[in-house]
């Protein structure tokens, strides 16, 4: 069975957006699409970004640990805030520590926010930064919107059916690129 990373960007104290990172984990693995873990930002507390990691001398544990994480996986999904229209510092200071990792690394992207538009505004600066790393960023999109009302602490969709079909289409579109390149 393949595997899903699936990287929860917010650190923010009362974050909403993790509670989507909670409904892919259980989403995909009720479903046996995939086993998936979580790689919690807010968990792995990483120090200010310096250098990439194959540059570091002294790489931290945790670095160690979210790299193999990253190049072991069939794919990731990224589950982002919207800040300011753009992507949370927390996810730059991640992503940028890999390079080679991310190479042909089938990458799913849901945005996340508290408003009517779903974070929608993030997905050209993340896809684009993911691009030049040459990950190879999945066309589909999972936009959440109003995350307090439609997705409870434990990820659980308030519209359960509704929100089952979007993450069924989304997903489709990851796994189907993870199994073109694994032929
Ligand atoms: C610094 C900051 C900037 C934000 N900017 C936006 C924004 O541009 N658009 C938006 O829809 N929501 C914005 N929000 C609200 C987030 O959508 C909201 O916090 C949501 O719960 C997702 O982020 P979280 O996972 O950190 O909770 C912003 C929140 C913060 C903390």
């Amino acid at each position: 069975m393949v595997h899903i990373a699936i990287i929860s960007a917010s650190i923010r104290k009362g974050r909403k957006s993790h509670r989507i990172a909670l409904f892919f984990k259980d989403f995909l693995e009720k479903n046996n699409h995939a086993t998936a873990g979580i790689l919690d930002l807010l968990a792995y507390n990483f120090p200010l970004f310096d250098e990439r990691l194959k540059f570091q001398e002294f790489p931290l544990p945790a670095v160690l640990d979210f790299a193999e994480k990253i190049k072991t996986a069939d794919g990731v999904i990224i589950v982002t805030p919207e800040y300011n229209g753009g992507y949370p510092s927390s996810l730059k200071n991640a992503v940028d520590l890999l390079y080679d990792e991310w190479h042909h690394k089938p990458v799913a992207i849901s945005t996340v926010s508290d408003g009517p538009f779903g974070g929608t505004q993030v997905i050209t600066s993340l896809q684009f930064s993911l691009w030049k790393m040459k990950a190879w960023v999945v066309p589909a999109t999972f936009p959440v919107t109003r995350v307090q009302d439609t997705f409870d602490e434990n990820g659980d969709p308030k519209e359960k059916s509704l929100a089952e079909k979007r993450a069924g289409n989304f997903i489709h579109e990851l796994l189907k690129t993870v199994e073109i390149l694994n032929h």
